[in-house]
């Protein structure tokens, strides 16, 4: 519910569980007065106190009151280059060369339903299901227009923003950032949680106190990143799973994003996220606009897994854009480690037989199809069906993999070239590296210049024919490399600053294609696994491929760190031969399929080489997952220790959302002899109801196995795993 109160200029925002505040004070600043835990409303700008501070300067209308400075005021999107020395929102270059950007309030109206962006990927609801608040700003001298978005899905407890700028004026406009969000907490201690990590190792949280100045992470490298993730945490210091008041903030973009926390002189904290401002240089012509990525918010008085399962909650009904709309997805195996690059029909079809047999239901083959891709030195661009591998094309393979019963899925990488191909040697000029200077390869390739229209309408009209193979109902989108040497011959020198984030567009824009052609397709995303996990990727492909590494114990901290955003159903998550081939790690099968079952599931290996045994133990876990798919897939997610901590066990559940199911999943650590006896505390269940336990004799009060837990049994060999299927009697 959004109150516009336009007598006094506050506008609150009311989720069902959480209010936001912000108000425009006589002088037409836009003050932010209060987010967390929902209350009455009223004007909360009382909360704000003023004194007159030494080196805070005020503004010429404020006279002789030197209490009243930008530097010290909470503000909902501050400007640059006046009075206000922490973190800008935005920055601009005027015609004359100043850089001064001074938003005043100018209105607000309330719309029904929720904002869409055109051309970017953003939250969706229903009329009825969201309202959206507009509240326009404008700097009095440039005429620069800030039209500050906010999307409320009650519901959920979300608040999604998004920034418009518009050019009023005359002259035209240089923009060096337009942040996303904007956010100041006026009393601070607070704790910063950030995401990173590296290629195979991705989304390992880092939490610690905010400190004075400022402190962030980011991404340059043309993609989201595995090295940082544009999702942050701003908690209580004490804040834990259960308790404590947090503040979740996720950006929607997979190119270079900046989010930054300023702990101010008098410990107010400020987090501004959007478009990183390097390299980013957009010019804004009289009359045009430009549109920063939407961010979203959610705000959890009691601790950290709430605010998960309020975004979880919110990214399946509101974000994902899922062809199968909720039926449960195939479980698939997937090429790649079974056979690289060394396959043929006859190797496929084995692999897929063997696998349907188990219960596999879609088979997909990944890299190593097209051109000359004997290895990943080459064939990158030529998305013409290798037929020494694959006689005949595509389509025999496809018949007699559907006659197996299994669907058909394919891998790409439109987004890429080898500089050894026949697409390459016809356009040297598609790849993105400025005139005169020689290029840094990634994994031996180049990345094509998709800000240009003409490059894109190429790669689609070459991958139609492959998307068009009747039988198709999967595709693998990969991106291998990170951006270098960013420089589009399509553009003027002035506008080579847009080219990062026109490339972004254009890989939604194509993705975007694909969907409206071929709405049928399951498209997976991928960036050497995690490279490019973020919310605007998964509006485009409902799933995205975890990591590159596999290994089972590996993916409990990567599942586990990822989850903190990203609900299970949007991780793809594979069972793996072993040794595993990233850690070189045996771990049990029946561990790798429970780790592998908590996302989006499938098998990577050739299911032929196990034994009899671990036939049927595959077979009983594809069931498994088919049976309790939508506990799995769309059930609270619980995170119930913390695999960093190297304890005893890494546990969590699935939990319905009424409390009566639950599949509770225990991956023990190292074993120790004569290790001590442990109980596991459940959570979401119902206190009052009675829980039959894997469906045998054995029942356990809910309310006992919250309070008092569920004793484990002593494990015998290092990461055994347990799993615990509770259903209410
Ligand atoms: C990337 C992906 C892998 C696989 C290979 C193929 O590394 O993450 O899953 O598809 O590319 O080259």
């Amino acid at each position: 519910m959004i109150v516009l109160d336009q007598e006094n200029k506050v506008f609150t925002l009311h989720t069902q569980n959480t209010t936001y505040q912000m108000k425009a004070d006589s002088r037409r600043v836009l003050l932010h007065t209060y987010y967390g835990p929902r209350i009455g409303g009223g004007d909360l700008s009382r909360l704000i106190r003023y004194a007159d501070r030494g080196f805070s300067p005020n503004p010429a209308e404020a006279g002789d009151d030197r209490t009243y400075s930008l530097d010290v005021l909470p503000q909902e999107y501050s400007g640059g280059g006046g009075g206000d020395f922490r973190l800008s929102a935005i920055q601009a270059e005027l015609a004359d060369g100043s850089q001064v950007v001074d938003l005043r309030f100018t209105g607000a109206e309330v719309r029904r339903g929720k904002y869409a962006l055109e051309g970017l990927p953003a939250f969706f609801a229903g009329e009825e299901e969201a309202e959206t608040l507009a509240v326009f700003l404008e700097d009095a001298v440039s005429h620069l227009r800030v039209e500050l978005l906010y999307g409320v899905l009650e519901g959920c407890d979300l608040i999604a923003r998004a920034v418009r700028v518009v050019n009023l004026g005359a002259e035209p406009v240089r923009l060096r950032q337009v942040a996303s969000l904007c956010l100041d907490f006026q009393y601070a201690g607070l704790d910063l949680v950030t995401f990173d990590g590296r290629h195979a190792m991705e989304r390992c949280p880092t939490r610690a106190p905010v400190r004075p100045g400022v402190q962030g992470v980011g991404s340059v490298r043309g993609a989201s990143s595995h090295q940082h993730n544009p999702f942050v945490v701003l908690c209580e210091q004490d804040a834990g799973e259960d308790h404590g008041l947090c503040y979740g903030a996720m950006l929607l973009y997979s190119g270079n994003f900046k989010a930054e926390v300023e702990r101010s002189q008098f410990d107010g904290v400020r987090l501004v996220m959007g478009i990183h401002p390097q390299h980013f240089c957009w010019t804004l012509e009289p009359g045009a606009s430009f549109t920063a990525p939407e961010a979203a918010l959610v705000c959890s008085p009691d601790g950290l897994g709430q605010m998960s399962r309020r975004f979880h909650r919110a990214i399946r009904a509101h974000l994902l854009r899922d062809p199968l709309e909720g039926r449960r997805k195939p479980v698939l195996i997937n090429s790649w480690e079974a056979a690289y690059f060394g396959f043929d029909s006859e190797k496929l079809v084995r692999l897929a037989k063997e696998a349907a047999a188990l219960g596999v239901e879609l088979f997909v083959l990944d890299d190593g199809w097209f051109g000359e891709r004997n290895d990943d030195r080459r064939g990158l661009g030529d998305w013409w069906v290798n037929e020494e591998k694959l006689p005949g094309g595509l389509e025999p393979l496809v018949e007699r993999i559907r006659a197996l019963g299994m669907e058909f899925g394919i891998w790409v990488e439109p987004e890429m070239v080898n500089e050894d191909s026949r697409l390459y040697r016809e356009h040297p000029d598609w790849a993105l590296v400025p005139a005169g200077r020689m290029p840094t390869r990634g994994r031996s390739q180049l990345v094509l210049d998709f800000s240009r229209a003409e490059v894109r309408d190429h790669i689609y009209e070459a991958l139609r024919p492959v998307l068009s193979c009747p039988g198709l109902s999967y595709v693998k989108w990969d991106m291998n490399r990170s951006l270098t040497e960013v420089w589009s011959a399509a553009l003027p020198p002035e506008r080579q600053g847009e080219v990062y984030h026109r490339f972004v567009l254009g890989v939604y824009d194509l993705l975007e294609r694909v969907r409206r052609d071929f709405p049928h397709l399951l498209v997976e995303g991928c960036c050497g696994g995690g490279g490019r996990f973020d919310g605007g990727m998964l509006y485009h492909t409902p799933q995205i491929w975890c990591s590159d590494n596999t290994d089972a114990v590996d993916r409990l901290r990567i599942q586990y760190g990822t989850s903190f955003c990203y609900p299970p159903c949007t991780m793809g998550a594979h069972v793996s031969k072993v040794p595993n081939e990233q850690t070189g790690r045996t771990v049990s099968l029946d561990t790798r399929g429970i780790v592998a079952m908590s996302g989006a599931f499938g098998y990577e290996m050739d299911l032929g080489e196990l034994d009899g045994e671990e036939k049927e133990q595959v077979k009983e876990q594809t069931a498994f997952y088919m049976e309790h798919f939508e506990l799995i897939q769309q059930g609270d997610h619980y995170r119930l220790s913390d695999p960093f901590q190297d304890g005893p066990y890494t546990a969590w559940a699935h939990v319905s959302p009424d409390g009566r199911e639950a599949l509770v999943c225990v991956v023990t650590g190292c074993v120790h002899a004569a290790a001590p006896f442990r109980a596991l505390r459940l959570k979401g269940l119902d206190p009052r109801a009675s829980y039959r336990v894997n469906g045998g004799e054995e029942r356990w009060p809910g309310d006992v196995l919250m309070a008092a837990g569920y004793p484990l049994p002593m494990s015998m060999g290092d990461y055994r795993s347990m799993r615990l299927y509770l259903e209410a009697e």
